[in-house]
């Protein structure tokens, strides 16, 4: 059944996937921001004017709020602006959402946990986040909680893009850096899950059919530390994972504090008949392809 959808942050590493993936299936509408890139709409969603606006004169039936400021340490330096991107905007679409009717899907992170738990979150896990980032999107899944019909999604740490007009991505830069004979230190302390954000997508298209409302974690269940995932990179890429290497500096050495182990279960979404995204060891290959970095092949 095709649906009016709304992407907020269409043009972001996640909200560009999702604007695609349910553009197969329904009528989608995108919203951008400091970038002009019709058709997308082009607002300001901290003006809740603005937000109400667009609801009145399109009115979506669902909501899926990809705007964040997702830069953990730059959330720490501009607590206001964290609050007005990650909490103010969920609060200005939650409540045009509950005025027309429409569904709320709110992209939410594992940075809502503190990371202490041995055996990881659940969908009924306590959340207690450590620093700004994961306070105000918090705050966001309190707005979304308010809206009769919706869905909080929680996701890990995504790789995706490059995204248009954006600085290039820790991936592209260690690919160039490998390219070039330059070792990288890569943090081999935390546990992380990598999602490729067009996986992500996928399994909210098929969420958004079945009509889930309430918390649903989404991640892969392959855990991998950044130095790992970097040795998977440079290996799929055909470039010289020797010059990866485990981050002399101590954990924590800067920066506000991440928590240690955020694991996101899936038992929610397998119970459902939806098998979790796959993990980088299945999807690099796919993944570079997609970047148009094919694997170098030696020829003699
Ligand atoms: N990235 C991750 O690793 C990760 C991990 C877990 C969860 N998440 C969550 O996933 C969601 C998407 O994150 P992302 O990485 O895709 O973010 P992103 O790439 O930084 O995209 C953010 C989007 O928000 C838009 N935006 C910013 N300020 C706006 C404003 N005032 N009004 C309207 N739109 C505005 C941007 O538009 P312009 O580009 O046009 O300015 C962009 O489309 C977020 O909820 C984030 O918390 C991300």
């Amino acid at each position: 059944m095709s649906r009016k959808i709304l992407v907020t942050g269409a043009s972001g590493l996640l909200g560009s996937h999702v604007l695609a993936v349910l553009s197969a299936k329904n009528d989608v509408v995108g919203w951008t921001h400091s970038s002009d890139r019709a058709p997308l709409h082009r607002l300001d969603a901290t003006n809740a004017r603005q937000v109400d606006q667009f609801f009145r004169t399109h009115k979506p039936e669902i909501c899926v709020h990809c705007i964040a400021s997702p830069d953990v340490l730059a959330c720490e330096r501009d607590p206001d602006m964290a609050d007005r991107l990650n909490a103010q905007t969920t609060e200005h679409v939650a409540r045009a959402c509950t005025e027309s009717g429409a569904k709320l899907v709110y992209i939410s992170t594992e940075y809502v946990f503190d990371g202490t738990a041995v055996d990881g979150y659940t969908e009924d896990s306590q959340p207690r986040p450590l620093q700004t980032y994961g306070r105000t999107k918090l705050r966001g899944e309190e707005h979304a909680a308010q809206v009769p019909h919706h869905l909080t999604v929680r996701l890990p740490v995504l790789y995706g893009g490059p995204v248009q007009d954006r600085k290039p991505t820790w991936i592209e830069s260690l690919l160039r850096s490998l390219e070039q004979g330059v070792p990288v230190e890569l943090d081999d302390h935390f546990e992380r899950q990598p999602t490729w954000s067009y996986d992500v997508a996928t399994v909210l298209a098929r969420a958004i059919d079945q009509d889930l409302e309430g918390i649903l974690h989404v991640a892969t269940q392959e855990g991998l530390t950044k130095f790992a995932w970097g040795v998977k990179l440079a290996e799929a890429a055909g470039l010289p994972s020797s010059l990866v290497r485990p981050s002399t500096a101590p954990p924590e050495s800067s920066g506000p504090r991440k928590p240690a182990r955020p694991w996101l279960h899936t038992h929610r979404l397998q119970q459902l008949g939806i098998p979790p995204p796959p993990g980088v060891s299945e999807r690099v290959a796919a993944y570079l392809r997609s970047l148009g970095r094919e694997r170098k092949v030696q020829t003699s």
